[in-house]
């Protein structure tokens, strides 16, 4: 059996959870291989809104697993706030619906202090501040922390070493020390959370991928992948889907498609190029109406027209079969709409519904248009786009979530 793995094509935020949501309705496992707590996926579901951010987006089905991969980062503080919050909206994680990898590394309130430290000076990128950067780059270093360190209790060496690596740096940029015994109660505390879900298994999906069906989730986008992305306005992982292989891990012939997602526009957050960018009033109301503003952060995103010049070369470099584009409903009403391609801006017609009416599963003719220009233009089928923010909000175009097993 292959399986499916959901990436963004853009910089993000583009409904990544919103799809995985509506793919786990008929998965056993989801998995997620890149990132940390730097993401943040909305799931809608008759009016009530769940965010989930280092957990992955199968958590609104009680049949569902969700799994952590190796190739993840892991705050234990953020995770375990995000754990009591999903419990308050009625989701329980127990030990058999979610597990984390062994490998995974693990976010300190020292990598945290780094990273705003950077941001507070002169090379800051917009990142979201998580600690996200110098948690990879412990990893790379390989003076980092893993999940399976702190159950084994190897950890408290590791994390004094940590401290006098890291407080250097963090001195010779004028910030406050982080000190060893908040790092070291960091990890006293993940001991009870991390305890509870890991997975020592090292091929957790070997025999699970030969017969449940599983999705792969990204976070991020591929444009802000660490080697193929706006470096070095980039997140500090690979975002691209073969990395899940690598990321879960998975076993790499049980891959099949590869489903980007993608905005009917562009979003970012944080600094870094964007030649379509709406620094105007058009800008202002999608920002609004679109609710544009980040999961995890709140800070107001970007806004510009749809680049199908990044986005032809996003479905190359991540080898996307299948695309779906989401939040047409935004662009509702809109008289004319830019299209960045071979170089130029095009204006092209917009349209007042995105459905035919109200409730309608049949998109209409003239949001319809517009997504054909675009499968023209990058060669791969759109085989759905998102009509409003509800899991329910998605239409298909002559295609079945199911196809995407093969
Ligand atoms: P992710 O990081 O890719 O999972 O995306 P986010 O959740 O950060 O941001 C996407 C935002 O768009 C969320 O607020 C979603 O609820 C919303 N969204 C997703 N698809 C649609 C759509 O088709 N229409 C509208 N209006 N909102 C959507
Ligand atoms: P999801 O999974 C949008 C951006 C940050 C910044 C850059 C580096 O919700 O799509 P980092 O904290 O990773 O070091 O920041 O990457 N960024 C995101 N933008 N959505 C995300 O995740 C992002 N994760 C990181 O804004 O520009
Ligand atoms: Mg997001």
């Amino acid at each position: 059996m292959r399986h499916p793995i959901v990436v963004g094509m853009q910089y993000g935020d583009e409904g990544k959870g919103k799809i995985t949501d509506v793919l786990a309705r008929q998965t056993e496992w989801v998995i997620r291989f890149n990132g940390g707590n730097n993401a943040g996926h909305t799931l809608w579901l008759n009016g009530k809104k769940l965010v989930t951010h280092s957990v992955p987006s199968g958590v609104r089905y009680s049949h569902a697993k969700n799994f952590i991969g190796a190739g993840c980062v892991i705050d234990p503080l953020a995770l375990t706030k995000e754990i009591d919050e999903l419990k308050g909206a009625g989701v329980s994680l127990t030990p058999e619906n979610f597990k984390i990898d062994y490998r995974a590394h693990v976010t300190l309130p020292l990598h945290v202090a780094l990273d705003a430290a950077r941001e507070g000076g002169s090379h800051g990128l917009g990142t979201t501040k998580r600690g996200i950067g110098p948690t990879y780059s412990s990893k790379t270093d390989r003076i980092g922390i893993r999940v399976g360190d702190i159950v084994e209790g190897k950890a408290f060496d590791k994390v004094r070493f940590l401290c006098q690596n890291y407080n250097s740096y963090l001195k010779a940029l004028g910030s406050q020390e982080s000190s060893e015994s908040q790092n070291l109660a960091a990890v006293e505390s993940a001991l009870e959370t991390f305890r509870s879900f890991v997975s020592r298994d090292p091929h957790p999906f070997y025999e699970i991928a030969k017969k449940t069906k599983c999705v792969l989730e990204g976070a991020q986008g591929i444009l802000l992948d660490i080697d193929h992305g706006s470096y070095p306005f980039v997140t500090s992982s690979s975002t691209l889907p073969a990395f899940a292989a690598v990321g879960a891990p998975f076993p790499l012939t049980g891959l099949g498609a590869v489903i980007g997602v993608c905005k009917a526009y562009v979003t970012r957050v944080g600094l870094g190029p964007f030649d379509t960018e709406l620094k105007n009033d058009v800008g202002e109301r999608i920002r609004k109406t679109g609710a544009e503003f980040g999961a995890t952060t709140g800070r107001p995103r970007r806004i510009g027209w749809l680049n199908l010049d990044e986005l032809r070369q996003a479905v190359k470099i991540s080898d996307c079969t299948h695309l779906v584009l989401t939040k047409g409903d935004v662009l509702n009403g809109e008289k004319k709409l830019g299209l960045h391609m071979n170089g130029k801006l095009e204006m092209v017609d917009g349209w007042s519904e995105c459905v035919e009416k109200q409730g309608s599963q049949n998109l209409s003719p003239a949001f319809d248009k517009y997504i054909q220009i675009i499968e023209k233009f990058i060669g791969i089928p759109v085989v759905a786009a998102g009509t409003g923010t509800d899991r329910e909000d998605l239409v298909w175009r002559n295609f079945k979530a199911e196809q995407f097993w093969s």
